[in-house]
């Protein structure tokens, strides 16, 4: 097998993104054991600038060793539990991916769709929470990479909470990339992407929990 020497190319996509050359040389550093004090002060200090970047407090904010759609997995797997009902938002590619989150891990998806390129109908949402009293979770896509549309986060999870859902946000691509306050807009749990503004390389998922999440998540019948 030869070695790769991949073309040098300007990235202008919707990610990945440009990788800044202080971050490839840190790839070319030796590798440690997982237990080694040296790794945890890096996973620490890691944590503690993703809390920065998520604008949170929350204990549990870490990065999983996988692309945005293992920190969309994360999320679903651990929050939705079989018969559970979810809203899902769908206006672009990503929702629909969560739609299959949903039914994989045993959850009822009751769809709020939106023409793709528009943003998520905030009465659209309130009205399916309205028609499903017993839903339990509201899951949307802030960003739809798909499409560019962004939707209004913050007044979706004041929609989810008036009506006793917590939620699920992608921000795959809006990490870093427009405004996004996960404690101020009460966000419940959250994962992202390395590869597009925080311009890192792909592979690895920023995810966030707070404690409305946690105690579904401790509350669960099945493990
Ligand atoms: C909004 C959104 N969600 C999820 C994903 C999946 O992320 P990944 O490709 O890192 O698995 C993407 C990737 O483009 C995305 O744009």
């Amino acid at each position: 097998m030869k070695s790769f020497n991949p073309p040098i190319r300007t990235l202008m996509g919707p990610g990945p993104s440009d990788v800044h050359p202080r971050i490839l040389s840190a790839m070319a550093r030796p590798t440690i054991g997982h237990l080694d004090p040296a790794f945890v002060g890096m996973m620490n200090e890691t944590k503690e600038g993703l809390k920065s970047i998520f604008k949170t407090e929350n204990e549990l904010t870490m990065p999983v060793s996988a692309p945005g759609s293992a920190g969309m997995e994360t999320c679903f797997a651990n929050l939705v539990e079989p018969g559970d009902k979810v809203v899902v938002c769908i206006n672009g590619v990503f929702g629909m991916r969560m739609q299959e989150n949903i039914t994989r891990f045993g959850g009822v998806a009751v769809v709020v769709e939106d023409d793709w390129g528009t943003a998520v109908s905030l009465d659209k949402v309130e009205q399916a929470l309205k028609d499903n009293t017993d839903a339990k979770i509201l899951a949307f896509v802030h960003a739809e990479t798909s499409t560019g549309a962004r939707s209004d986060a913050k007044a979706l999870c004041k929609i989810a909470h008036d009506n006793d859902c917590i939620t699920i946000v992608d921000a795959v691509t809006s990490l870093g990339g427009c405004e996004l306050r996960v404690d101020e807009w009460e966000i419940d749990a959250i994962y992202s992407g390395t590869q597009k503004c925080l311009s890192a390389m792909p592979g690895i998922s920023p995810v966030s929990f707070n404690e409305r999440a946690l105690t579904k998540v401790k509350n669960r019948k099945k493990p």
